[in-house]
């Protein structure tokens, strides 16, 4: 009797005190699963799902199941927040995957960091999430990439000399973004005739895009989320602006051509995926999600896969599940054969892959080009 109870105190400490001593392991995510970037946290969160049965199928991380805790943000910076904090202190995860958005991964990262839980962005591009400290990861390129893809993109391909911009001034993704492109894009030997800014949540868009159609630029970047993006691209059209409109990952939604219909033609972005691309790691991956949820996998999925798989190659690397351990060990990430390219984790925690430019048709994303670090 007085054995038990001790036993049963000693257990009740253990599993407070460390997540070591639970009987699953225990993997944070958390993402927009509802607001105007609910295709984003939805898309991750199949991704990461998806690698999460394959790896319990095959028995877990050293004898355990993986308990995925998925808490929704609703697509706000102080949500994700509070999730990442109750993660943390209540629940007691090993690591965090998450988020999309930079704005969001960056409300996140900090408590990440000060509890010594590993945190790894499937998609976040922006260079300052993974600033914020040694524990805080991400699986994709950055922007600065990104801004010169797109701006190599516009003057190479399309002969842009003068580009419009219009940027979403409440996420750090499209300011960063924007600023990445005008460096790139006049370092090419462009000018940006105007740069133009709206709030995420705005729904019309015609002042700013009245004084884009003054200047008469050639192309307009757009680095924002599909939600504004769908509705700009209507909006831009209805104006009659006929230059073709530019992006980023942000756009990567089949929502986006629910929202901007046709007025998307003559589109193009970049991106982390096609799934156009013929490569063995690409279509399995497309013909075990199609199995599961009936559907081809956006990039966000894959990224969100993809992440979820380098994770769980760490945990299984360490010798005891410490947190030390396993941020050491994603830190070594090394030619990782994922689905959206090999992943070598670089000194600053990031990943240098190749990016796709798509482009926009009748709904379809069809794929242009490969551009290479
Ligand atoms: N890269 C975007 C950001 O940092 C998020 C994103 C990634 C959106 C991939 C769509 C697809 O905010």
């Amino acid at each position: 009797m007085f054995f038990a109870s001790r036993l049963s105190i000693l257990c009740a400490v253990a599993m407070t005190v460390s997540p070591v001593f639970a009987s699953t392991i225990k993997i944070g995510e958390v993402g927009s699963m509802s607001g105007s970037e609910a295709t984003f946290g939805l898309s991750t969160h199949e991704g990461i799902s998806l690698a999460v049965k394959e790896q319990n199928a095959k028995g877990g991380i050293k004898g355990k199941k993986i308990e995925l805790i998925n808490l929704d943000n609703q697509g706000k910076p102080e949500e994700a927040a509070v999730a990442t904090t109750k993660l943390v202190t209540q629940d007691k995860v090993m690591a965090i995957l998450g988020e999309v958005a930079s704005s969001r991964s960056m409300a996140m990262a900090p408590i990440a960091q000060q509890n010594k839980v590993p945190m790894i962005s499937p998609s976040s591009t922006n260079p300052k999430v993974t600033e914020i400290g040694n524990y805080i990861f991400r699986v994709c390129f950055i922007d600065p990439f990104q801004g010169k893809v797109m701006a190599k993109f516009a003057a190479e391909q399309l002969k842009a000399k003068r580009v419009a911009i219009l940027r979403d001034v409440k996420s750090d993704y499209s300011v960063g973004l924007s600023n990445f492109f005008t460096e790139a894009f006049k370092q090419s030997g462009g000018e940006i005739v105007v740069d133009q800014s709206y709030s995420s949540g705005e729904v019309d868009f015609n002042s700013q895009l009245t004084s884009i159609r003054a200047k008469k630029p050639d192309a307009i970047f757009i680095p924002g989320y599909y939600t504004e993006v769908g509705l700009i691209a209507k909006q831009a059209r209805k104006l009659g602006i006929k230059a073709p409109l530019l992006g980023g990952d942000g756009w990567d939604s089949t929502k986006l051509f629910e929202i901007g219909g046709k007025s998307l033609n003559n589109s193009y972005f970049s991106n982390h995926y096609s799934q156009e691309d013929q490569a063995p790691s690409v279509q399995n991956f497309i013909k075990s999600y199609k199995s599961e949820y009936n559907k081809v996998p956006d990039g966000l999925a894959a990224m969100g896969y993809d992440a979820a798989k380098v994770l769980f190659a760490a945990m299984e690397k360490t010798k005891s599940l410490a947190s030390t351990e396993i941020r050491d060990a994603i830190a070594q990430t090394k030619d990782f054969p994922a689905v959206t390219g090999n992943i070598t984790i670089d000194a600053k925690r990031n990943a240098s892959k190749p990016a796709v430019v798509l482009e926009v048709k009748d709904g379809k994303f069809l794929y242009k080009s490969t551009v290479n670090p």
